[in-house]
């Protein structure tokens, strides 16, 4: 069942209460002036922050949805059903924001080999979302790493979280166990906070993440309500979006789908490979013969007939003969691989199309990058002005300046 509760209560009040001491006499501000990538012409047509949607009222302002991937391959149906279906289907609803989050990527992987595979892992990323049915004109693609904005939100985020809340997140002794660490590095431990600095820095509203992240979610949920504690009210408390199969099993039957393990079957898989794959899957071991009743749950088969077989009669039909000793293995895994390519073959022919259309692609995450990066900006300053920062350095440069006029009168 999709869970996703977006009553959300939240505080009239986005607008940061500014300080006496944050008076700006600058009102071209200086402290806040920025500079966005590129010199495209956009960045001298700036919207000014007070009229940006990130400052508007809730009600005026499109609820956005943030979610995304670390930039290490290409995309899984496992993806597909943990994250892709809900981003696809909550795109019109929502503003959609979809990272590439290749600093969250460092946390594990960070040769510089790595690092070089960063651009394409990226470009097939988003061609893989493309195919899935994102609409580039709705959503918005971008390059953690181009956005360094974000990074000092997560060094401000850093105080509102503590250690051992951090190490009591499940996800992340997982994540360097399998990237053989046994002993946890700090930017891993952080993981949590960075990402509450993606989710919050376009003021995203609702995150669809895999079971996986959902810790994540929670953590960027206190961090949210901690702030707004501190500094006034600034951030939504995003919501979790569930998606339906909160894991979906690789083909080895042996723990969930994922592209290093070489248990998954790839969005970009072609027919003859989906077909050579489902033959190999796992399936219950005790059956050495198609009259020997079979078990049906947990079968990684009957998971995947589940999961994407459209014909809900076939299914039914099959695990009852499954079950009765009355099929063999390979009418349910042809009729798996026939379902599985219905499923599949619309998003082959949406990435012929955009295929066809060379450095499309690579438009889509600069245009976005930009666009978001504009956003960000917006958002960081309220925060600082919130959090009193940007009034700090205003005091100082007052004082400064009066000085330097009076040494100079
Ligand atoms: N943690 C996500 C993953 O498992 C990637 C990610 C980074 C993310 N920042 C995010 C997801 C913000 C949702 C929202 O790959």
């Amino acid at each position: 069942m999709i869970t996703n509760t977006f009553g959300s209560s939240r505080s009239a009040a986005l607008a940061a209460p500014i300080g006496p001491d944050e008076v700006d006499p600058h009102p071209s501000g200086r402290i806040d002036d920025v500079t966005t990538p590129g010199s495209s012409a956009t960045s001298a047509t700036q919207t000014p922050a007070t009229q940006s949607p990130a400052t508007q009222a809730p009600s005026a302002r499109r609820k956005r949805m943030l979610t995304g991937d670390r930039p290490t391959g290409k995309l899984h149906l496992g993806h597909f059903v943990g994250s892709i279906e809900n981003r696809v289907r909550l795109q019109h609803e929502y503003e959609t924001f979809l990272i590439i989050a290749d600093l969250h990527m460092l946390t594990t992987r960070n040769t510089r080999k790595d690092i070089d595979e960063v651009s394409r892992n990226a470009r097939d990323m988003v061609l893989d979302q493309l195919a899935a049915g994102i609409d580039p004109e709705h959503a918005t693609f971008y390059l953690q790493s181009a956005i360094p904005e974000v990074c000092e939100l997560n060094t401000l985020f850093q105080n509102l979280v503590t250690v051992p809340r951090l190490e009591r997140v499940p996800s992340l002794k997982d994540m360097a166990r399998a990237a053989g660490k046994d002993e946890m590095p700090y930017g891993l431990l952080g993981y949590p906070v960075l990402q509450a600095a993606d989710i919050l820095c376009v003021k995203g509203d609702i995150v669809p993440v895999g079971k996986d992240n959902h810790a994540h979610v929670e953590v960027t949920r206190e961090i949210a309500r901690r702030f707004n504690f501190l500094y006034g009210e600034v951030f939504p408390i995003p919501e979790l979006v569930e998606s339906q199969i909160t894991t979906l099993i690789g083909t080895d039957g042996q723990s969930k789908m994922s592209k290093s393990l070489g248990n998954a079957i790839m969005l970009s898989d072609d027919a003859a490979t989906v077909r050579r794959k489902v033959i190999g899957m796992y399936t219950d071991p005790n059956r050495i013969r198609a009259d020997i009743p079979g078990t049906v749950e947990g079968n990684p088969v009957f998971a995947y007939h589940d999961a994407f077989n459209d014909d809900p009669a076939e299914v039914a039909d099959l695990k009852e003969r499954y079950r009765a000793g009355r099929v063999g293995d390979v009418e349910v895994k042809d009729r798996l691989t026939s379902a599985v390519n219905r499923y599949l073959e619309p998003m082959r022919e949406r990435r012929a199309g955009f295929e066809r259309r060379s450095g499309l692609v690579d438009g889509i995450i600069v245009d976005g990058t930009e666009r978001t990066r504009r956003e960000v900006q917006v958002v960081l300053a309220e925060v600082k002005r919130a959090m009193g920062i940007t009034g700090s350095y205003n005091q100082l440069r007052r004082k400064a300046e009066r000085a330097r006029k009076r040494r100079d009168a």
